[in-house]
């Protein structure tokens, strides 16, 4: 698929904008239009529905060992600075950047890759952004300008390294930039908080400093015992919150997938330590199974286990859900959600003060006085298990998602063009979005044939009826045709149309956006049809 046409059509159709587009826009912010705000908000509404107000505490789910408990909670964005500095966001936050003297531009250090070639006795390493096939093709034409080659002498260049990280590349005197003419203009990699820096208060000096969160599971860890002090709840269950999340990204690119203000979905569920890697299993199947339900196709979806070196000092396991984004080069995967086994590490540092790992423990950090180097709340957070007459730090498990990312495959994966005759029998070329029902932003739209013969009044009834219960359209002007396609563009599963044999029968035809079948129902028993079928 080609991501420019759902771009546009994004655009065209009202589910998202560049934030302050009129001014120019901003990079890395994203505003969504009437339909994105619709799916966007269904997207967020199956999760919270599925993980929490849906969820039956009593049974116990396939694939758990035993039935849990979910409450939700809203924290605030901007949270106590002590928060970050126990959390390790503070100091560890960053990303490293290396800038182009030339080309003015900016990467994100590990994103930028390239190879090793030589001519003529000359070695030198050329960078790309691009992975793949493509960043093979780009290395190559980069490399034969460099030396002035035409590409029939491409045989010429001696390739001494496969398309590798610039993180390999120790010093940049011999290296080509990614938008560069010249070698040696990528300055040395330099440290980028990724948090925005705001001020509490009308003081602007550093003691009303604070940050806006880079992520809502803090919250959570920093509520844990408020929230067993006023619920009921018992070990194991997981508090859930969806927020608006902040990183001052070094490169937001590729739409909304790498955005500067973001949404995310976030569940902490609190386990015994000793039953934490079954918990971590269920929830890693789970969170897959759940994109699946909702119309990710299994074969662009990668549930993937990050080895052992890639998990973080805290963690037992970590897995990532995948999604094969069409802006990736072929077999590349962006992340849509990572499920995490952070054991007591959170709970721990908001009691002790950060802590880093010794060894085969975890340790508050000191500073060169000897002392915390950021303290904790110094509140004991753990907890004690009636049944088991034992007082324990419970284990986290953390399946952190992205409401924008989420949103934004399931653009991509409902965007489909065909050929569909017309209404005098003509292909016709059709985009439709083939969204799964439950998040299309639009559950039905209701059109008269033509604007007389009593046609609107029962149209009009019937949107109205249906208008209590799911959110649908009316729409009365053009031709039925191109009302059809303005729906199948808005991902609306399916179209009501009052015509003349409504008028005899008391039936109307309702129009399948994906099979394209239209069937005859009464007038009367719009709502339930549409209720049934979107069950
Ligand atoms: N509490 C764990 C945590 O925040 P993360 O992998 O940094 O983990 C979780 O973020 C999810 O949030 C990601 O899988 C992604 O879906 C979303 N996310 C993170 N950064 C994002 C960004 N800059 N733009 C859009 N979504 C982002």
């Amino acid at each position: 698929m080609d991501m420019d046409k759902l771009v546009s059509l994004c655009k065209r159709r009202g589910f998202l904008f560049q934030s302050s587009e009129i001014y120019g826009g901003l990079n890395g912010f994203w505003d969504y239009g009437p339909l994105g705000v619709e799916l966007k908000r269904n997207v967020k509404e199956a999760w919270w529905r599925d993980m929490v107000s849906g969820h039956d505490d009593l049974a116990t789910p396939a694939g758990a060992p035993e039935p849990y408990e979910m409450v939700g909670l809203d924290c605030t964005i901007i949270m106590h600075p002590q928060v970050w500095k126990c959390s390790g966001h503070y100091d560890l936050f960053h990303d490293f950047m290396v800038d182009c003297r030339e080309s003015k531009k900016r990467y994100r250090h590990d994103q930028v890759r390239g190879r090793w070639v030589e001519y003529n006795g000359r070695k030198i390493f050329v960078a790309t952004q691009s992975g793949g096939e493509e960043g093979l093709a780009e290395t190559e034409a980069k490399a034969l300008k460099f030396f002035g080659l035409r590409a029939k002498n491409a045989v010429q260049l001696e390739w001494k390294s496969p398309l590798e990280p610039l993180t390999s590349v120790e010093e940049f005197s011999q290296t080509l930039g990614p938008d560069a003419k010249e070698l040696g203009t990528l300055t040395p990699p330099r440290e980028f908080n990724l948090m925005f820096k705001t001020y509490v208060g009308a003081l602007s000096g550093e003691e009303g400093a604070a940050f806006l969160r880079p992520e809502t599971a803090q919250g959570i860890f920093v509520n844990f015992k408020n929230v067993c002090d006023s619920s009921r709840v018992r070990i194991p269950f997981g508090i859930a919150q969806s927020g608006k999340s902040f990183r001052n990204e070094i490169t937001p690119r590729n739409f909304t997938f790498r955005s500067r203000e973001f949404e995310q979905m976030e569940i902490e569920f609190f386990c015994r330590p000793d039953s934490s890697p079954e918990w971590y299993k269920y929830w890693r199947d789970r969170r897959y199974q759940w994109y699946l339900d909702l119309g990710l196709s299994r074969e662009r979806l990668l549930l993937r286990d990050h080895h052992k070196d890639e998990l973080s000092h805290y963690s037992v396991g970590t897995a990532d859900i995948e999604y094969a984004f069409p802006f990736l080069p072929p077999g590349e995967f962006g992340e849509l959600e990572g499920i995490a086994h952070r054991g007591d590490f959170d709970l721990r540092s908001h009691m002790e003060g950060k802590l880093v790992r010794e060894g085969d423990k975890l340790v508050v950090e000191l500073g060169a006085d000897g002392k915390p180097r950021h303290r904790g709340s110094g509140k004991d957070l753990s907890y004690f298990d009636d049944e088991r007459k034992e007082r324990y730090v419970p284990h986290v498990i953390e399946p952190s998602a992205g409401a924008d990312r989420a949103t934004l495959a399931f653009l991509c994966e409902a965007y489909r063009e065909d050929n569909v005759p017309d209404e005098n029998g003509k292909p016709r070329e059709r985009v439709y979005l083939k969204l799964h029902p439950r998040i299309a932003p639009l559950k039905a739209a209701v059109f008269p044939l033509v604007n007389k013969d009593g046609m609107p009044e029962i149209a009009e009834k019937i949107y109205r009826d249906l208008k209590r219960h799911f959110n649908v359209f009316y729409d009365a002007k053009g031709s039925v045709g191109r009302r059809y396609a303005r729906q199948d563009e808005a991902g609306t599963p399916y179209c009501i149309t009052v015509d003349g044999q409504t008028l005899q029968d008391g039936t109307v035809t309702l129009r399948d956006r994906d099979t394209l079948e239209q069937t005859r129902v009464k007038v009367d028993g719009c709502t339930e049809e549409i209720r049934e079928r979107l069950r």
